[in-house]
């Protein structure tokens, strides 16, 4: 039995669809945990498809895993629906899609409170997805969020809808200025939602825990990124869940006790999308170069990527926080033909040395990198299959990285496609 927790490393966008899609074949499971469809993951299949899922699991794409969209997980039954219809008329099959009843929705007023937010907080703003993520979770925890459980008895269901609208009515019509939302409305369309997707609730603690006893193989998908954790990220530019290693336990309903493995997916270099601080971003033909080079835009939501160099102190927190005991290292290709590649060994915080992160956020805005360059390769590492393959300079770059990250780098994407992939270890094998 192996239960194998994948977590994005820096910023999200790590490429984790090419690890979850690597490791799928070989598991049982594949269970979100956390975020909604803020989440973009695609996925390239041998035939050159690409597939862009948001909120199912990416082991939809491997017959006969079985995939669960975990209670940690806030689902907008319209996204869901609209990606089920997506996966049909591709003919995958999503008979073995389970869905937890105590999972929260995203409901309309959560998209439009979302949305005029951040419009209101101007230059403040967090630069969300605009997807109702945050207004959905801090439902949650007011204990004033809608169930998944909720669509199987409409009259507790609009029960909590006129109870949730009382007050987001006023908070849009009063503060932002905008027009009521209609209970009646909103619980008709959202039960005629449910029709397609009722049959898929289920208590999904018990069917993972069933599985765990059974010693199958589970992968529990982390979205976003360490960095992007409410507890362990740079709050407040952050997601309102716990990507990190911590929250696959919670949100999934197993025990912490069952996990095996925690796989981080670490980018060849850095990228971040929205707001907040970014100490080795670079603001020059560099950053460009890698944005083009890595084709650096947001599978969700389209914008366009900050880039920067790899950055070995983030990448030694996000070992620390999520017990990380192997990396993915993806997109080296990336950096190939390159003079020198630089690595963010340690910060300098108002002429201050920092290996580690700064105590405070403050420090973390003040930091400047501490470069070390690296010699560069410019052969093709496209189709490399082993780690001997690699030019010496990408060797040692990778050696390098797993050094300053502290966990062995067990797997390098070196090209988009599924089998563009080195396996340094095999993760599963332990
Ligand atoms: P929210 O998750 O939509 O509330 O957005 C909060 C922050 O997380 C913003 O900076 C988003 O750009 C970022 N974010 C959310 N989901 C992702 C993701 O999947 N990849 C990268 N950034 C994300």
């Amino acid at each position: 039995m192996s239960v194998m927790v994948l977590i994005g490393a820096q910023w999200g966008d790590e490429g984790k669809g090419k690890a979850t899609d690597l490791y799928g074949e070989r598991v049982n499971w594949v269970v979100r945990y956390q975020g909604g469809n803020n989440a973009g993951h695609t996925v390239v299949l041998p035939d050159g498809q690409k597939f862009a899922l948001h909120l199912i699991p990416s082991g939809i794409l491997t017959p006969g895993v079985s995939n669960v969209i975990g209670n940690g997980v806030v689902i907008d039954p319209g996204v869901l629906l609209t990606e089920l219809g997506g996966l049909d008329e591709r003919n995958v099959d999503t008979s073995r899609l389970f869905i937890s009843a105590d999972a929260h929705l995203i409901m309309p007023y959560h998209v439009a409170i979302d949305k005029v937010s951040e419009r209101y907080l101007g230059k403040a703003k967090i630069g969300t997805t605009g997807r109702g993520i945050g207004p959905a979770y801090q439902d949650k925890v007011a204990r004033l969020g809608v169930r998944v459980q909720d669509l199987l008895d409409p009259s507790i269901l609009a029960q909590k809808v006129e109870a949730a609208l009382d007050i987001k009515n006023q908070i849009l019509v009063k503060i932002y200025n905008r027009k009521g939302l209609d209970a009646g409305r909103i619980v008709d369309t959202v039960l005629e939602q449910a029709e397609a997707f009722k049959h898929r609730i289920s208590d999904t603690r018990l069917e993972l825990g069933e599985a765990v006893r059974r010693g199958e193989h589970i992968l529990l998908e982390g979205s976003q990124g360490t960095l992007l954790d409410v507890d362990h990220g740079t709050y407040p530019y952050v997601t309102s869940s716990n990507p990190t290693a911590g929250g696959a336990a919670v949100g999934s309903g197993l025990g912490p006790t069952s996990i095996t493995s925690v796989l981080g997916i670490l980018k060849a270099y850095t990228t971040r999308v929205g707001s907040g601080p970014f100490p080795t971003e670079l603001e020059d033909q560099w950053g460009e170069y890698l944005r083009k080079t890595g084709g650096e835009i947001g599978v969700t939501t389209g914008r366009l990527r900050r880039c920067g160099w790899f950055d070995a102190v983030i990448a030694r927190y996000a070992t620390r926080v999520n017990g990380i005991t192997d990396y993915f290292l993806t997109k080296l290709d990336v950096l190939s033909s390159l003079e020198t590649v630089p690595i963010c060994v340690a910060y300098d915080v108002d002429g201050q040395r920092h290996d580690e992160m700064p105590l405070t956020q403050t420090g973390f805005h003040h930091a400047t990198p501490i470069y070390e360059e690296m010699p560069g390769w410019f052969e093709d590492i496209s189709h490399c299959r082993s780690f001997s393959e690699l030019p010496a300079n990408a060797q040692a770059y990778v050696n390098r990285v797993e050094e300053l990250s502290q966990a062995r780098v067990s797997a390098i994407g070196v090209g988009p496609g599924r089998d563009q992939t080195i396996v340094v270890h095999d993760v599963l094998a332990g």
